[in-house]
Parts: structure tokens; sequence; C-alpha cells
């Protein structure tokens, strides 16, 4: 288990108690912009949003690589499917989804690794799919092991920027439909950004 790992299996509760509605504007412009309802959600931690997709009448399926915070979305929303999978190894059929929400995980991914990430989003969206994103944003790209919200634990962070994650996001097969940035709304000094893509 990596660290970041090991720290979301200590604080899988906590985690579920702090998480805040900080993304419903995003989650609703999404929600317009989907043709279908067969939803994947990567690194759904706690189940915080699949709580509305399955209010929704999702067809909602959450994959997550730590059993911990899998442990409490089931508890939480027992009516959502969850598997746990590795985003890296990811093994889903082939167009299945309509939309993909990827909340604040893809940023446990090491840069280096990110393309294999995304030729797995590429391949389970349909062509008229849509995929949102959200990451910590630095102005200088950077990343590392970091010890922000649980003293004395560590996870791995990769921050990108809006363009250079744009970038990236075109080199393996997305369009940027729209795009933004927030800061954090406690710790102010944390920035976000968001992208909604399709397929290229
Ligand atoms: C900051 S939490 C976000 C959880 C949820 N999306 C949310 O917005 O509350 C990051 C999540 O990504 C998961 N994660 C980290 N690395 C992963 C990987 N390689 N594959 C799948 N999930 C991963 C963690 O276990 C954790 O639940």
């Amino acid at each position: 288990m990596n660290a970041t790992l090991k720290t979301y299996a200590k604080v899988a509760e906590e985690y579920a108690q702090r998480r805040r509605d900080f993304w419903m504007p995003e989650f609703r412009i999404f929600k317009r912009m989907l043709k279908g309802k067969n939803i994947l959600e990567v690194g759904c931690g706690t189940g915080h949003e699949a709580e509305y997709f399955i209010k929704d009448k999702f067809n909602y399926l959450g994959i997550d690589a730590s059993s911990a915070m899998l442990k409490v979305a089931r508890k939480l929303v027992p009516k959502a499917r969850f598997q746990k999978m590795d985003m890296l190894k990811m093994k889903l059929p082939e167009k299945l989804f309509d939309g993909i929400w990827a909340c604040a995980s893809l940023l446990h991914i090491p840069k280096k690794q990110l393309p294999v990430v995304f030729k797995s989003l590429h391949k389970v969206l349909k062509e008229s799919g849509v995929a949102f994103i959200s990451l910590k944003s630095k102005s200088r790209p950077w990343e590392g092991l970091v010890e922000d919200a649980y003293p004395g634990m560590k996870r791995f962070f990769s921050y990108h920027t809006l363009q250079g994650f744009k970038k990236l996001l075109q080199q393996n097969g997305f369009k940027t439909l729209k795009k933004g940035s927030k800061p954090h709304p406690v710790r102010k000094n944390e920035n976000w950004i968001m992208f909604f893509v399709k397929k290229a």
C-alpha cells in the first residue's frame, strides 16, 4: 500500500465528515451536459457525489483503490454500486459510460503515469460522453508527498496549472469544453482547477 492509501485507510471516517458540497455548481453543469444515465466515478472516496447521482436515478458505478474509503461509501450510500479498483489498472467495458466524474482523484497520480489513466478514461467513455476532472493547482507544476489536512500523515499530490493540464488532455485525446478555477472554501491558499472534457 502506498503512503496515500495508508493515509486514506486511517482517515476515511474523518474524510466523510469533513467533505462539503464544494462541487455542487460543477455537478449541476455536468448533469446538464450528459446524454445518458451511465456514470463512472473515478476515485469515488466516501461517496459524497454518489449519493446525488443515486438520488437523480443515474446508473452509477464508483471505483476507488482504498478499501477503507469504499467501506464508508457503502455504509453512507448503500444503494450505489462500488468496486475496488486502481485507476491505473482499470478493467471496465469499452464505451459504457455517458459520464465520468473524477473529482479530486487524478491529483494522486504522478504526471508520468497520467497517460495510462487517460487511455482508460478514453476507452470506457462513449463517443457522446463527457468527463469532469478536478485537481489541485499551483502556479508551477510540482509533485511529491505532502502533509496537509491530516497532521502526521502524508499523501502524494501532483499539482497542475490550468494551461498545462489542458495541454495534457489534448495530448491524450480529449477536448476541453469548459474549464475553471476556484479556491478551497476553507483552506484559502489552496487553489483548484476543473475541466469538462469530451473525446477529441
Ligand atoms: C481526495 S479523495 C477524493 C474522493 C472523492 N472523489 C471526493 O471528491 O470526495 C481521493 C480519492 O482517490 C482515491 N485514489 C487514490 N489513488 C487512486 C488510484 N490509483 N485508483 C483509484 N482511486 C485512487 C483515494 O483512495 C481517495 O478515495
